[in-house]
């Protein structure tokens, strides 16, 4: 291999799964590299962890704000998204960033997140059991994206009979890279504009109606006598229906494909699924690192690994990559539910940005491959596993299996 026949930018090639090969050989041969670009500067692409942790946590030199090129995307192209003033907190730096994850802390505690551990166990049954009853099913579509969109509406607290709303707005808004769900612009504009109108009503009847959810918990939330402002609330609202979807949702796909690929493994946890699905969890993650890449801007000139990055520069931090670094995973390419230590950064390598959601996803796939392991002692594919099209979320489309219960 060669450093010029690797394409992060073609996106046909993730449509046959992530291309380890290059991240491993980019690792050994360019850790620091810049990737070309057709029509723009180029972008350096991070791919050893300890250089991936480096970044996310400088967020001085290395910036997430929108105003400089935000977090998404390795082309040269600004995210046009017309919010006023107003950011999403995944695109701003400290200080803006700090104040507002301080007003967000206030409604994401862990006696919220606690108390939907329940619900989420019951929620997590009755999906498995359903297509448990039907013995074959598209685990994916029934059971990996079922849940966590019925998570984040209960977390949100949307009732019941609004539910599919937020489904819909929160996918035609993602604007996919494959063409199996792409939607155009103005479909994702209407989405977002009937969100925000959507988020106001909810705002406002919980303003006269306090239940004990976040919503409330956020409208309330104070720090030093500062509120979120209405912008602010819809847009957290929009970030938090869409950052739990997609991403735990492949999560769990990688995590049923990676045992569908290592029986061995799906036995053990079978074997003690209580004693062992805490280790399980943290290796699905590792294995899956569903968001393959965030995005950060140079503010100043630097150095990493020994490679000069200028100012405006783009600089794409891959955790796909970090998480199979030979110098820090003991044989990373081995799916080991029982891996010790297992300190992956799937959820971001510690910086201010670090996962809001990273309990209550770990919760999600506690409880699914928990009551999974339970309940059905072995799995068979009964059909292929299809990536889907992005060099930005690893995702799975379709996995079909049969589920035989004991
Ligand atoms: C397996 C599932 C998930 C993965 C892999 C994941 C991954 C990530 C990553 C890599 C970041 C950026 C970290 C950084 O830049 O340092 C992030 C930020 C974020 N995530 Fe998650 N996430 C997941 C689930 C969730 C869920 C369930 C929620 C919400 C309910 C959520 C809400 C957020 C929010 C709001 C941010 C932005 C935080 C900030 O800017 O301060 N995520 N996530």
């Amino acid at each position: 291999m060669e450093l010029t026949d690797i394409d992060l930018l073609d996106r046909d090639v993730f449509t046959h799964g992530i291309p380890h090969d290059w991240f491993t050989y980019l690792r050994q041969h360019a850790p620091v590299y810049r990737h070309p670009e057709p029509d723009g500067p180029g972008f350096w692409v991070v791919t050893k962890y300890a250089d991936v942790v480096t970044v996310g946590r400088d967020a001085h030199t290395y910036s997430s704000d929108s105003d400089r090129g935000g977090v998404i995307g390795l082309e040269d192209q600004q995210i046009e998204a017309d919010f006023g003033d107003a950011k999403i907190m995944l695109m701003m730096d400290p200080p803006q960033h700090t104040r507002q994850r301080k007003l967000v802390n206030r409604g994401f505690t862990p006696r919220m997140i606690n108390a939907l551990e329940k619900h989420i166990h019951d929620l997590a049954v009755d999906i498995l059991e359903q297509s448990i009853a039907k013995g074959t099913c598209d685990f994916v579509v029934d059971i990996a994206a079922e849940l966590p969109l019925l998570v984040i509406a209960e977390l949100i607290g949307v009732p019941v009979d609004d539910r599919h709303k937020i489904f819909d707005w929160s996918n035609r808004m993602v604007g996919s890279e494959d063409p199996e769900y792409s939607v155009s612009d103005d479909q994702a504009n209407d989405a977002r504009m009937e969100m925000f109108l959507y988020a106001n009503q909810l705002a406002a009847q919980r303003r006269d109606d306090p239940h004990d959810d976040i919503i409330t918990a956020l409208l309330g939330a104070e720090v030093d006598g500062d509120q979120l402002t209405e912008m602010e609330f819809n847009l957290f609202f929009m970030l938090l229906s869409v950052a739990g979807n997609e991403t735990t949702r492949n999560a769990i796909a990688h995590g049923l494909n990676a045992f569908l690929e290592h029986p061995d493994q799906y036995a053990k946890l079978v074997a003690d699924p209580e004693g062992r699905i805490a280790g399980a969890t943290e290796e699905i993650l590792r294995w899956a690192s569903p968001v393959m890449y965030f995005r950060r801007n140079v503010t100043q000139d630097t150095e990493l690994g020994g490679q000069a990055l200028a100012t405006g520069d783009k600089v794409s931090i891959w955790y796909v990559s970090a998480n199979r670094d030979e110098d820090v995973f003991d044989d990373p390419f081995r799916f080991d539910i029982e891996r010790s230590p297992n300190d992956h950064v799937a959820f971001g390598g510690g910086g201010p940005h670090f996962c809001l959601g990273s309990s209550l996803a770990r919760m999600e796939i506690h409880v699914l491959f928990e009551e999974l392991a339970r309940r059905v002692p072995q799995l068979h594919a009964v059909g292929d596993a299809q990536a889907l099209r992005s060099n930005f979320i690893g995702g799975i489309k379709h996995l079909p299996v049969a589920l035989q219960p004991a």
